[in-house]
C-alpha cells in the first residue's frame, strides 16, 4: 500500500478526478470540464483573488461542496464558532452589494458573508483574546481554495461596512459578519502573478 507521502502519481490520478466536475448538475448545464484536481501547492498557486465574474450561476453542486470543506475547518477547541450566510437571490445580492459598493463586487453570483458566532468562540484563559477571528478566517480559507479546486473564483472582502451588513439581513446580535466572499467564473482567464516576500524574509530557523 502506498504510503501517505509516497502517493504514486498513477494512483492518484484516478483519485483526483472527483465530484463535483464530474457529474451532470442537476441544473442541467455542465460548467466544469473533466479535470484532475491539484494539490495543495498548486491550489494555493491558483488561487487568487477575483475581481471580475460571469454571470453563470454557482452550479448547487460546487457549492455543496465548498460548504463540506469549510464545515471541516479547525477551530480553537472545535467550538466553530460561525455561521455562514449564502447570498444569491436578486434581494440578498442587492443587499449584500450595499455593503461593498464595488462595480467588480457586483459581478459575482453568490457572495457568501461569513459571520463569527461570538457567544461560542473560544477566549484564551491567559490574556482574554477571543479567537473567533482566527476561526472564521480558516473557514474562509477553506471556502477560497475549495472554490479555486471547483475552477471557481473569490475573492476575500473585508473592507466592507459591517454594521449595514448587520442591519440589511436582520442579523442576530451576537454575530459579526467579518468577511464576504463572491464567487463565480472569473471573468478572464489570465491569473496575475504572485507578488510575495521572498522566504528568508519570513522564515527564521531559531
Ligand atoms: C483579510 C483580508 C482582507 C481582504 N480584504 C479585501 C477587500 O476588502 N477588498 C479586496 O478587493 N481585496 C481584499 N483582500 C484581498 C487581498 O488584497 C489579496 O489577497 C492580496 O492582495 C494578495 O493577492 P491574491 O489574493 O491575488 O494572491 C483581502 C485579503 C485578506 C486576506
Amino acid at each position: 500500500m502506498a504510503s501517505y507521502w509516497t502517493r504514486k502519481d498513477d494512483e492518484s490520478e484516478e483519485l483526483r478526478t472527483v465530484k463535483p466536475w464530474e457529474e451532470e448538475t442537476s441544473h442541467g448545464k455542465i460548467i466544469f470540464p473533466k479535470r484532475k484536481a491539484m494539490n495543495l501547492l498548486e491550489l494555493a498557486q491558483t488561487r487568487y483573488s477575483v475581481r471580475g465574474y460571469k454571470q453563470d450561476a454557482v452550479p448547487e453542486e460546487a457549492l455543496q461542496y465548498i460548504l463540506d470543506c469549510t464545515r471541516l475547518a479547525p477551530s480553537a477547541v472545535n467550538k466553530q464558532p460561525w455561521h455562514f450566510y449564502i447570498c444569491r437571490t436578486e434581494d440578498a445580492l442587492s443587499k449584500v452589494r450595499q455593503c461593498y459598493n464595488r462595480e467588480w463586487f457586483a459581478t459575482a453570483p453568490l457572495v457568501i458573508v461569513c459571520c463569527i458566532n461570538h457567544n461560542e468562540e473560544w477566549v484564551r484563559p491567559s490574556d482574554g483574546h477571543t479567537h473567533g477571528i482566527v476561526d472564521i478566517s480558516i473557514a474562509a480559507e477553506h471556502i477560497c481554495l475549495a472554490a479555486t479546486e471547483c475552477g471557481l473564483g473569490s475573492c476575500w472582502v473585508c473592507n466592507f461596512d459591517t454594521a449595514l451588513c448587520h442591519q440589511l439581513f436582520n442579523l442576530p446580535d451576537n454575530q459579526e459578519p467579518a468577511v464576504l466572499i463572491p464567487l463565480g467564473i472569473p471573468s478572464t482567464e489570465d491569473i496575475p502573478e504572485k507578488t510575495r516576500k521572498p522566504m528568508g524574509d519570513i522564515v527564521t530557523e531559531l
